[in-house]
């Protein structure tokens, strides 16, 4: 039984890659649905019915339990379909909580009263929807109380990484950072709210300054899966990994592989 990964695009290669490497007896069935990234610039409504359809085929595939690789798709549509469209024997988890559960000093599933951190001032950078949903917001004042914290919603750095702009997608984190730093001169962290972005870690950093702690979601994110996965052990496979997308295979494969810098194979969904 394959763990099915999705993300509206590339970016939640970034949290397949950290699973397979924790996890390399796991099969998995990555699906980007590149026909219709990015998601961050869509209504809610929109986000929903294509998370529900690329989930599905994901269903179809034989996974029962997908990883919403995508922070905006975790934002703007997780929790509707847990409360109404997820089949009683299918399992659908997202990418923040791991986060906010490390950014909160708390251990796995520590669903203790939200109480005072070390960190006061947080910096996080996400899509349009994922900023506008609040849902980081939420998820932390259920953990914390006293956090700070300051979203920018990081227009255009998606599409330029899709289309392998690097030069672009590093000058808009340069000036998304310059924003940010307007609004809060002195982040002690800063969050990557998206699956994308950790492609551009180097630059987030450069940007924000060596002593900003800057949280990336794809090793928490394994971390988390490797927990979950030892309590269902039927997930146990042959270390298998499949690649499907809505959009052109070659160009995605090719960007893929530029990414991840080893042969990517993607096919039809
Ligand atoms: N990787 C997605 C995320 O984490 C990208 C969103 C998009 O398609 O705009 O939010």
């Amino acid at each position: 039984m394959a763990v099915g990964i999705f993300d509206s695009g590339l970016g939640g290669l970034t949290v397949l890659e950290a699973a397979q490497k924790r996890l390399p007896d796991v099969d998995f069935i990555y699906l980007a649905d590149s026909a219709n990234a990015p998601y961050g610039v869509r209504t809610a409504d929109d986000i929903y019915a294509l998370t529900c359809a690329a989930v599905q085929r994901l269903f179809d595939a034989g996974c029962d339990l997908v990883i919403l690789a995508c922070n905006t798709a975790s934002a703007a549509a997780l929790r509707r379909m847990q409360e109404g469209w997820v089949p009683e024997d299918k399992r659908v988890l997202g990418v923040f909580v791991p986060l906010i559960e490390a950014l909160t000093e708390r251990d796995w599933g520590d669903n203790s009263p939200p109480r005072e951190v070390d960190v006061k001032h947080v910096a996080l950078f996400a899509t349009p929807a994922t900023v506008s949903s609040r849902a980081f917001q939420r998820e932390l004042a259920f953990r914390a109380i006293g956090v700070d914290i300051e979203a920018q919603a990081c227009g255009g750095v998606v599409d330029a990484i899709e289309d392998g702009d690097m030069i672009l997608a590093e000058a808009m984190v340069r000036s998304h950072v310059d924003a940010l730093k307007r609004k809060m001169p002195e982040p002690q962290a800063a969050i990557l709210g998206c699956t994308h972005y950790p492609l551009l870690l180097d630059a987030f950093q450069a940007a924000l300054g060596a002593d900003v702690k800057v949280y990336s979601q794809a090793a928490l994110v394994g971390e988390s899966l490797a927990d979950y996965l030892t309590r269902h052990a039927d997930k146990i496979g042959s270390g298998s990994s499949a690649y499907l997308t809505t959009g052109d295979p070659k160009r995605v494969s090719d960007r893929a592989t530029q990414f991840l810098r080893r042969p990517i194979t993607f096919t039809a969904a």
